[in-house]
């Protein structure tokens, strides 16, 4: 199973946090941002830097910049906004693409209802974000639509990841990296993350 969790202590701290059964709406939502600024930090450690002239204070000097064009933060709706904020904080002139998609939940199947991505995303890193990795149904089917528009360079920052959902992703796209602050260990018979977070939507909604 090929996953990257992050065992940083604040983000291991963070995540116990979010766990508690009676977390309000507004910690929740305030912890979901603070992790996916976390988690954003690692995913995009090896960004391609280039050497650029620029004029210093004392004259030419030549710096390092990240190399090539913006990239796209992917959020899923519904609970993937919840994210949004914390990563824009570390790449604020990132484009976002929306994809709209929600688990029908007799089938667990992703049902999707929205897709606006930005253009050019042949040469551009997608960051999809999305709290929770539980089937991996969602997740591969906007890996799917990223990988229609041309996309070829993807990566997926979840909080809670499944490893039942992993498999999935890693199965049908090898190439795409799964940043988590946890694997969690199994999912319950309704599709949910055990121990999980619950419905990370209706949390960061407030629509329970
Ligand atoms: C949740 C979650 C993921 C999906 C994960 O969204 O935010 O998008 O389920 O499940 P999967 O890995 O089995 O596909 P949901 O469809 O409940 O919609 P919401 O964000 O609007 O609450
Ligand atoms: N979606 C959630 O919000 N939580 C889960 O545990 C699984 C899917």
């Amino acid at each position: 199973m090929k996953i990257t969790v992050v065992n940083h202590p604040l983000i291991q701290h963070k995540l116990a946090l979010l766990r508690e059964a009676d977390v309000s709406t507004n910690k929740f939502r305030l912890l979901t941002e603070e992790l996916a600024r976390l988690l954003a930090y690692e995913a995009t450690r090896d960004l391609p830097l280039e050497p650029v002239e620029i004029d210093g204070w004392c004259g030419k000097v030549t710096v390092q910049k990240v190399k090539g064009k913006k990239l796209t933060v992917v959020p899923i709706l519904r609970a993937g906004i919840g994210m949004l904020n914390g990563v824009l904080d570390l790449v604020p002139s990132a484009k976002i693409s929306v994809v709209g998609l929600a688990r029908n939940e007799e089938t667990l199947q992703p049902e999707p209802y929205f897709e606006k991505l930005v253009g050019s995303l042949d040469d551009r890193l997608a960051l999809i974000i999305d709290p929770m990795l539980a089937t991996g149904g969602s997740l591969v089917a906007t890996i799917d639509m990223l990988k229609r528009k041309g996309c070829t360079q993807i990566k997926a920052i979840v909080m809670v990841a499944a490893p039942e959902g992993v498999k999935l992703v890693n199965t049908a796209h090898p190439d795409v990296e799964i940043v988590a602050a946890s694997l969690d260990s199994h999912l319950n018979e309704h599709g949910y993350i055990i121990p999980g977070l619950g419905d990370a939507g209706d949390k960061i909604f407030g629509t329970k």
